[in-house]
């Protein structure tokens, strides 16, 4: 990574140059048709790869639907973009372990994805109790598949900021006892718990860390009134473990890497009186992250958290090229439209300290 201090002039005054080796994202929602064709692109230049969720309705079970899926992806792409979606599979209660291995060997699955049924946005045909797939689990363990983890536990006894936290115990614990070798994500974090079980599993086990559970709290989603753009799931909790996100994110543990989890919905589904969970941050996903490593004072850090440690945790090559942000202030529009879609960005109205300014190669 270099930073290039005051070695520019701009309309700005001096410009910090931040130039990274080419980052990935190991968690987002890129949808299907028109918002697919609006949303993609915010991933695809920022991001050499992404790893893309499944949860499409109907969801991403067989692989066939995910090469069909890869390849509307590409075609949302502007000509010449570089950009490799990796495909994740949606585990169900009768998902079948051989059609998972197959999709693996041929190079269409990267993971399988566990949705806890009832948890998230198209999670109806999640897996209801895990111990149904725990045959696609022990295969899975075999071929050095990766398990990718909603860690909330849907039951409504259970307080919905205490969701993450139970799961752990109740879920994941029981299945790494089971399959001590399965590479598992614990995705999109939102406790200290999380950062505890993560620093304390085995170096099979690794999380992803979003760029706005980075910043809010759950005091963002009351701020003045109701505030449904603030509201994704798992929910942000308190301080507290923000805090411990901050820390753990920027403490160069490469066992907690970049997945933004940007996850775009129509602004008229999240303004609802049951308003859709997810946070679009694609649009200036690495500029949030920058914002929150340099408040940290990790600027330095920020490269392996967002283009070293998660590769290396895939067992994928690192990227060759690289990207920078240039401190140059961008007003992030409170609304943005393409025909019939219309999303609130994570950051609307704000005016961030960085801006992307590109591949350079
Ligand atoms: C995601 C979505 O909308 O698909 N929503 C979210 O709040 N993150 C699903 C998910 O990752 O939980
Ligand atoms: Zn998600």
């Amino acid at each position: 990574m270099r930073l290039d201090s005051g070695s520019h002039t701009s309309s700005h005054g001096t410009d910090d140059l931040l130039t990274l080796r080419q980052p990935d994202d190991w968690h987002v929602h890129l949808r299907d048709d028109d918002m697919l064709a609006f949303a993609a692109d915010y991933t695809a230049r920022q991001f050499a790869r992404a790893i893309v969720m499944p949860n499409l309705d109907p969801p991403i079970t067989t692989a066939a639907a995910a090469a069909a899926y890869r390849t509307r992806i590409l075609d949302a792409l502007p000509e010449g973009r570089r950009f490799t979606p990796l495909m994740t599979a949606y585990l169900t209660d009768e998902i079948d372990a051989e059609e998972i291995a197959q999709g693996f060997a041929d190079g269409v699955f990267t993971a399988c994805k566990l949705y806890p049924a009832g948890a998230t946005t198209n999670s109806a045909s999640g897996v209801t109790d895990v111990r149904k797939i725990w045959p696609v689990l022990e295969r899975m363990e075999t071929i050095g598949m990766l398990l990718l983890v909603h860690g909330e536990v849907v039951s409504p006894d259970i307080d919905i900021f205490d969701r993450e936290a139970v799961f752990l115990e109740t879920v994941l614990a029981p299945v790494l006892k089971d399959f001590p070798g399965l590479k598992v994500v614990l995705e999109h974090i939102t406790t200290d718990d999380s950062v505890q079980f993560i620093e304390t599993a085995s170096a099979n086990v690794a999380a992803t860390i979003t760029a706005h559970h980075l910043r809010i709290d759950r005091n963002a989603m009351f701020e003045g009134g109701l505030r449904p753009h603030a509201y994704c799931l798992p929910v942000a909790k308190r301080r507290r473990h923000k805090e411990a996100l901050r820390r753990a994110a920027t403490s160069g543990n490469p066992r907690f890497f970049l997945g933004t989890d940007s996850a775009p919905h129509q602004k008229h589904e999240k303004e609802s009186a049951c308003g859709c969970a997810g946070i679009f941050s694609a649009p200036t996903a690495l500029e949030s992250y920058a914002l929150t490593f340099e408040e940290e004072g990790a600027l330095d850090r920020l490269e392996a958290f967002a283009s070293e440690y998660g590769p290396r945790f895939y067992g994928l090559p690192l990227n060759e090229g690289t990207v920078s942000l240039r401190r140059q202030p961008q007003d992030v529009p409170g609304l943005m439209r393409d025909g019939d879609v219309q999303v609130v960005p994570f950051h609307a109205g704000e005016t961030l300290a960085w801006r992307f300014s590109g591949r350079e190669s």
